[in-house]
């Protein structure tokens, strides 16, 4: 018989409810987006915390509708409890614990960046470790090294910005809009990106850890030594090497990686993970050098509880349940989890 598993993601500034099935079949994956941020040119935490609280319930019923599942017919219930904007976790994991409470269903922690992993299972359900994963978000940027599902450790992450952060604050310098991310990545399409060669920084082999600030500052450093019509006349392909200096770096350290520890599958996975120039040289680097590599489908890229549901499947199938006495926490944790 299927097994349903309900899942909550409320980490930041989407409220999403999904309904998949332990064969990582998804039924529903609501998402609620907050565009009232725009406004800010950035996420304010406290109104995202107060949306969550608005939407929540709107969302539970539109993930049921569309799944033709009844609530009574869930097995568990799946929330990431972490990293995340404390305020926002709290709505989602109080309301996952009240729901999984009164109905006495098993309730299920997840780490929100296990799930941004995880998200390639919907379209992979066959995958399995040993992988090197490049987890590329807003928040985050990491290299996960997984022997198996529950033995992975980081080899190397940001020492400062985050690579979707990278995206996001040069869009904002060039008042492209936010998030920066999928407005250069279709930009970019259209320009060179060879125009200007901005640097890429930690480029040795054995150095895993990245840092996106100099970008930033160089980005912003050169753009004010150009005349504005210059900028506005160039703007594809300044966006274009924006992109490719971002992408440059993500996809050699990845490869790298994976040579030293001698891994022959590459997880790419995030909001970045949709950033069709990564998906197009991170394919084209690991299949010069006999690489799989994996990218989730486009819509469980950016945040979103169908992975959240992915990343419990393995835990349910474990009994691994948590308590009622679950708290939410902002930071990553020890051990990634
Ligand atoms: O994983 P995610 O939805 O949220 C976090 O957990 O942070 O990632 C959001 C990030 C944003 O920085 C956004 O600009 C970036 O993912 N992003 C992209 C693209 N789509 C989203 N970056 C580059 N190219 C894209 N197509
Ligand atoms: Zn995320």
């Amino acid at each position: 018989m299927k097994k349903y598993i309900l899942a909550f993601e409320t980490s930041c500034d989407d409220t999403s409810v999904a309904v998949i099935d332990t064969e990582y079949k998804v039924y529903s994956n609501i998402i609620s987006s907050q565009p009232d941020h725009e406004a800010f040119g950035g996420i304010l935490p406290e109104l995202a915390s107060r949306l969550h609280l608005r939407n929540i319930n709107k969302c539970l019923d539109a993930a049921l509708l569309k799944s033709g599942i009844d609530l009574q017919d869930i097995s568990a219930i799946a929330v990431s409890i972490n990293p995340g904007l404390i305020g926002s976790l709290i709505i989602g994991m109080s309301f996952a614990k009240a729901l999984a409470w009164s109905l006495d269903k098993p309730l299920i922690a997840i780490n929100h960046m296990l799930g941004h992993v995880m998200a390639n299972k919907i379209e992979y359900p066959h995958l399995n470790p040993p992988w090197i994963a490049l987890v590329v978000s807003g928040g985050h940027t990491e290299l996960v090294l997984f022997e198996s599902f529950t033995n992975f450790f980081i080899i190397g992450q940001t020492l400062d910005d985050a690579s979707g952060e990278a995206f996001d604050k040069i869009a904002k310098l060039l008042s492209l809009g936010f998030p920066g991310g999928p407005i250069i990545d279709k930009i970019a399409k259209n320009g060179n990106p060879n125009f200007h060669k901005f640097p890429r920084a930690l480029n040795r082999k054995n150095n895993f850890n990245f840092s996106f600030s100099g970008l930033k500052t160089s980005v912003f450093n050169w753009l004010s030594k150009q005349q504005s019509g210059y900028i506005n006349d160039h703007l594809n392909d300044i966006v274009a090497s924006v992109q490719q200096a971002i992408v440059d770096i993500l996809v050699i350290k990845t490869i790298n990686a994976a040579q030293k520890y001698d891994i022959k599958k590459v997880i790419v996975a995030g909001g970045v993970s949709a950033n069709s120039c990564l998906r197009a040289e991170m394919s084209n680097q690991c299949e010069k050098n006999d690489i799989s590599v994996y990218f989730p489908k486009i819509q469980y890229c950016m945040d979103n509880a169908a992975m959240i549901g992915a990343a419990a499947v393995m835990k349910f199938l474990n009994n691994e349940y948590a308590d009622l006495s679950l708290n939410a926490f902002s930071t990553k944790g020890i051990r990634y989890i």
